[in-house]
């Protein structure tokens, strides 16, 4: 909770002579903010922060990043430890319900999720409208805003019970949608899921098992594949997250709210960047190559960018990264897999690293330089790579579409603008323009 600091801020105006005192709130961690929500009703004039890079658009208790020091929070737990000791399911249920599940609460959780990954059978039909070449995150787009049409049943978010059906479900069907996805764009059968699995281990038999073979999933690409989904589970207000939220504010159902984030979370600036990087790192091809793209992305008359470099708010190595980069090699190792994209990657990022333009602009891998890298090796092709970040995200948007459900003071969200348009001018008769 936020607690008014003893401090407040004057704004002087210096064209009315104006002024007026705006209070100041700190939360648990990090800058205190400026409550500016009497600014317009006493001044007349808005703020303009277009990127919203100086604003903050809620209040939220589940996630903490400090980009100057590079640090993650979930809940208070730093990414690192909930990576290396924890299960998704279990950050899963810390994100949703604030507190790490104790034995009991992780066995109904766990075996609520596992008991609704199966998706009305009706489902299949309507994949069956797409074009096999469409990009699997339009189709996960498009299925998952159909859900609302299939589990209307408890879509009531004003009613507890509805809403946390509704998160149970999105959690659950994520990873089954996702590999009904794949499947479809490479013209395999659907797999049903298996009860018996773990949730990536389920995942990884929908995405890869076949009816004439017997699927053996390898404990190294399931733990490894466990770990990039804690690693992409939330990251506070990022671009789809907030569209989640916005979408949630006028009261629209989850699922259709989870399809808005998933359209948000396509793009190259923020999800789509997965698959990006490692485009990126097949047409740089060999080490030789590096100085030319490093080059044009320090060209200002290139809009080319170096995918996989620079955040927001990071202006630090940013810690999935981190654990990305140790997992890969981990990964790599351990499965016998020799991948000249990872040498590439790993000359990129010491040239990058010693650069004095990515130095002065602190730009650090992020958490999608690595990860294309592990899930090339384990089979996806680059067009799943988004929709496994999407599977993940799930989790962080539907508990923030949760707290801000569950937050009274919340209202429709409806920023305001500077208008640059034409004054007020009177209707041309159509003969006369
Ligand atoms: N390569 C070259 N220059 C860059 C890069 C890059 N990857 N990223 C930022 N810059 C430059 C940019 O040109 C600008 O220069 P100047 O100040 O001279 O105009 C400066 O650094 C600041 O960049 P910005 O665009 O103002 O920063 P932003 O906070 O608006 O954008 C970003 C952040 C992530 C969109 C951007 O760094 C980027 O496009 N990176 C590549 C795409 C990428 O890897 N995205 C994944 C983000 S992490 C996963 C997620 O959360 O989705």
């Amino acid at each position: 909770m936020a607690s008014k600091s003893n401090s407040s801020v004057t704004v002087s105006l210096n064209n009315t002579n104006k002024s007026v005192d705006l209070p100041v709130l700190s939360g648990t961690l990090g800058p205190d903010v400026i409550d500016i929500r009497s600014l317009y009703s006493s001044t007349d004039m808005f703020t303009f922060d277009p990127g919203y890079g100086a604003t903050g658009s809620c209040m939220s208790g589940l996630t903490f990043i400090d980009g100057d020091e590079g640090v993650l929070l979930h809940r208070g737990y730093p990414i690192e430890q909930l990576a290396e000791k924890s299960t998704f399911l279990e950050v899963a249920y810390l994100l949703l319900n604030g507190e790490l599940p104790n034995t009991e609460q992780n066995d109904e959780f766990t075996h609520a999720i596992t008991n609704h990954t199966m998706v009305h059978e009706q489902i299949s039909t309507f994949f069956r409208g797409f074009r096999r070449d469409a990009h699997p995150m339009a189709i996960l787009c498009g299925v998952t805003g159909a859900l609302s049409a299939f589990y209307h049943d408890n879509i009531d978010h004003y009613d507890e019970t509805s809403r946390m059906i509704s998160c149970r479900r999105l959690i659950a069907k994520m990873p089954t949608l996702a590999a009904m996805a794949y499947k479809y764009s490479i013209g395999q059968p659907f797999n049903y899921p298996q009860n018996k699995l773990g949730y990536a281990e389920n995942f990884l038999h929908m995405c890869f098992s076949v009816p004439t073979e017997i699927y053996e999933i390898d404990p190294v690409v399931a733990d490894a594949m466990d770990k990039i989904l804690i690693l992409h589970a939330d990251h506070e207000q990022n671009a789809s997250t907030s569209t989640v939220r916005l979408a949630g504010s006028s009261g629209a159902n989850p699922f259709a709210c989870i399809a808005a984030g998933i359209a948000s979370l396509w793009g190259p600036a923020h999800g789509g960047a997965n698959e990006a990087v490692l485009n990126m790192l097949n047409e740089i091809g060999t080490k030789d190559n590096i100085k030319t793209f490093v080059d044009k992305a320090k060209d200002k008359n290139d809009p080319f960018r170096l995918f996989g470099f620079g955040h927001r708010v990071y202006k630090n190595y940013d810690p999935r990264a981190q654990v990305m980069r140790k997992s890969c090699h981990e990964v790599l190792n351990k499965m016998g897999v020799s991948d000249p994209l990872l040498e590439v990657a790993m000359e990129m990022e010491e040239i990058a690293l010693k650069d004095p333009y990515f130095i002065e602009k602190k730009l650090y891998p992020n958490v999608d330089f690595y990860s294309g890298i592990i899930l090339k090796a384990m089979g996806f092709p680059t067009s799943m790579f988004t929709v496994l970040f999407a599977v993940a995200r799930t989790v962080g948007w539907i508990s923030q579409w949760k707290e801000m459900v569950e937050d009274t003071s919340q209202r429709i969200g409806r920023p305001r603008q500077l208008y640059t348009g034409p004054a007020t001018r009177d209707y041309i008769d159509i003969t006369k323009r």
